[in-house]
């Protein structure tokens, strides 16, 4: 029964992971999977977070099983980034632990469609999992083009969605450091956005991914704050996999906002239902190690540096391609005022193939970089190439 199904092709931006591998040219840089590097191109695990494996070592008493919910000690400490000071909203707002961004968005969409969303609006390009998640739970998925040519995000284009979305349509939206354009809405614009779903039926999934690694944790929090002060209910995707740096470990979190309380708890045992019947619990080791940073003020203190130094330095790899300006056909000022890792530069097929042939550069076929895998010693090189291939 099983030789009756098609191959697939392998997930494009994992193939890229072993692509550059197999290169042997010493100079090949790596601008595919979203992953930090340092200047140095390596990407170590936090010192925030070897603290906190060496004491969980230490005091961990027992792997026994939690439950499907995870290390609520996790979700919980991780609230007062995500929603400011009234981590709660006043009881509103409940989560868990899921197997990362990832496994957060799946049970997103899964317990939407089980409420019954049959729809979803998302700008495009996304991140392209988010399609192959919608398509797998059945979803039908509608588009706008998130972004204009000159690198802004497209307001009008977002607002239109949101005003046709019905009652049994969802809205999803980036919290920060859009994926894959780098484009975010800005303040005045994510208060349209807030404003335009507090007077809609459609249910707002925010993605958040990337907190901190933009303009700031607090900044980065800006948007969805403000959705979550203007709609009755939401659903909250949440990644730790990137600003603590556990990648493999998965770490992530789901968050519910209802309009009351009261109404928390049927949704929370429809979610405990989904992860049951599809990972049964989370990993552990990485939350509990998220949730010993986070318990622990020295700890704290060390991770926010941490991430402070990985913002900057992206900031640094930005402002440098902005200072080039015209490169080649390309205009490279709009990538000082994005954020976070990626970017994408309008490159064609021929283009992205030739920068890996020629020059050991390796970037997503959509033409999306990962501006943490450019430092001082390999950026005018990287410059250069666009250079070459787009004169
Ligand atoms: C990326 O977009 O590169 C990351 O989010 C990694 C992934 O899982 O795709």
């Amino acid at each position: 029964m099983l030789e009756k199904l098609q191959a697939q092709s392998p997930d494009a931006l994992l193939a890229l992971i072993k692509l550059y591998a197999a290169d042997e040219r010493a100079d090949k840089i790596d601008l595919g999977v979203g992953v930090y590097r340092t200047g140095q191109g390596d990407t170590p695990v936090f010192a925030a977070i070897k603290a906190a494996e060496a004491r969980l070592v230490e005091e961990q008493d027992s792997k026994s099983y939690l439950g499907p919910e995870g290390d609520l000690g996790f979700v919980h400490a991780l609230m007062p980034y995500i929603f400011g000071k009234d981590a709660t909203m006043g009881g509103r707002i409940e989560g868990m632990q899921t197997p990362g961004g990832t496994g957060a968005v799946r049970l997103a969409v899964a317990v939407a469609q089980k409420a019954g969303v049959k729809t979803i609006h998302m700008g495009v390009p996304s991140w392209p999992n988010h399609a192959q998640i919608f398509s797998d739970v059945a979803l039908d998925v509608r588009t706008f083009e998130h972004a204009n040519e000159d690198g802004t995000a497209n307001l009008e284009n977002v607002l239109g969605a949101i005003r046709t979305a019905q009652e049994n349509e969802a809205v999803l939206l980036h919290g920060c450091c859009h994926n894959p354009t780098g484009i975010d809405y800005t303040d005045e614009q994510w208060d349209q956005i807030a404003e335009a779903l507090s007077q809609s039926k459609a249910l707002a999934i925010l993605d958040i991914a990337y907190q901190g690694l933009g303009r700031g944790l607090e900044q980065d929090a800006y948007g969805i704050r403000k959705v979550l002060a203007a709609v009755p209910e939401a659903l909250i995707a949440y990644s730790c996999d990137k600003n603590f740096g556990m990648y493999r470990d998965r770490v992530g979190a789901l968050y519910v906002m209802m309009k009351d309380s009261s109404l928390l708890d049927p949704v929370l045992s429809n979610l405990n239902a989904l992860a049951r019947a599809s990972w049964s619990m989370p990993p552990d080791h990485g939350g509990a190690a998220v949730r010993v940073v986070l318990r622990d003020d020295t700890m704290t203190a060390l991770w926010l540096d941490e991430l402070e130094t990985m913002r900057t330095r992206m900031r640094q790899v930005r402002d440098h391609l902005a200072a080039a300006g015209d490169v080649g056909t390309l205009d490279l000022r709009p990538l000082g005022q994005q954020n976070g890792l990626f970017a994408v530069l309008p490159l064609n097929k021929d283009q992205i193939q030739r920068l890996r042939d020629e020059h050991a550069i390796y970037m997503a076929g959509s033409g999306r970089i990962n501006i943490a895998g450019l430092h001082m010693g390999n950026i005018e090189k990287f410059i250069g190439a666009l250079e070459e291939v787009t004169s």
